[in-house]
């Protein structure tokens, strides 16, 4: 059976969320300049998006550029704003066209004026989308958000007793979505790497040697299947999902 056929799509991840790795070696293998890779995983971006679109996968959340990706190059951080501005122009078609909601999250201020106009333009474009949410990580990191969901308790001056988890996952840059349900890091590296500690929390993890340019829709797949064979217990005992405890 194909892998697409083995996929139960009653019991699909609500959301996923991908490190997207690897961009640079596969440039390097090929003997290209490290911003060819970028240009390559545009086009699997692109891929991926589309197969979760016709999957109906609601989320699908990107980390395109870190915070620690400031201190790259700076010839590497130009190329990747550039390309950021240039696909999101060229994409904002195919958005509208497959009804997906573009959505960011990160420290967006730090970004060229250029990109965060073309940004504002294509969330403003594709808000009442009403398919997938594709939400791009700019700027992003998990410590940043924490840091600044913290300073927004103090202004907030909230009573140590009003602290709960509600409140703090209200507080974070996410705060709109669901946790993601399964994570995929392509390259071969085994991290998180600063990515949405808070809302990994029980998320299923799937890590592939595949770099990020050469990820497609039959990778998704594969992705896919390894999580329905996970049993998801969020702390409960198998006999307390399957209610057969007799404890
Ligand atoms: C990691 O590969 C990838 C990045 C830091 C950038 C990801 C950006 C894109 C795929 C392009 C733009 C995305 C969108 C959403 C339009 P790496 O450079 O760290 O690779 P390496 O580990 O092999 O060096």
């Amino acid at each position: 059976m194909s892998l697409k056929g083995q996929i139960d799509t009653t019991r699909l991840p609500q959301h996923i969320a991908i490190i997207m790795d690897g961009n640079g070696r596969w440039a390097r293998r090929q003997g290209l300049r490290r911003i060819f890779g970028h240009r390559q995983g545009v086009e699997a971006v692109h891929r991926i998006t589309e197969t979760c679109t016709a999957l109906g996968i609601r989320y699908l959340t990107l980390y395109a550029f870190s915070t620690e990706n400031w201190n790259r190059p700076k010839e590497e951080v130009d190329a990747l704003m550039t390309l950021l501005i240039d696909t999101v122009e060229k994409e904002t078609p195919t958005l509208m066209k497959n009804n997906v909601r573009l959505a960011t999250i990160g420290d967006t201020d730090r970004l060229p004026s250029a990109a965060r106009s073309k940004f504002t333009n294509c969330i403003r474009q594709t808000e009442g989308n009403t398919g997938l949410t594709l939400i791009l990580a700019l700027s992003y990191s998990s410590r940043w958000e924490l840091t600044e969901a913290v300073r927004k308790a103090v202004q907030q001056g909230v009573a140590p007793e009003a602290i709960n988890e509600e409140y703090i996952s209200g507080l974070l840059t996410t705060a709109s979505y669901p946790d993601p349900d399964l994570l995929i890091r392509t390259s071969g590296e085994l991290r998180i790497s600063n990515f949405l500690l808070w809302q990994l929390a029980y998320a299923e993890l799937y890590f592939t040697d595949t770099l990020w340019p050469d990820f497609g829709e039959e990778d998704l797949y594969a992705a896919l299947i390894d999580y329905q064979k996970r049993e998801r217990r969020f702390g409960k005992t198998s006999e307390q999902l399957s209610n057969t405890s007799n404890i």
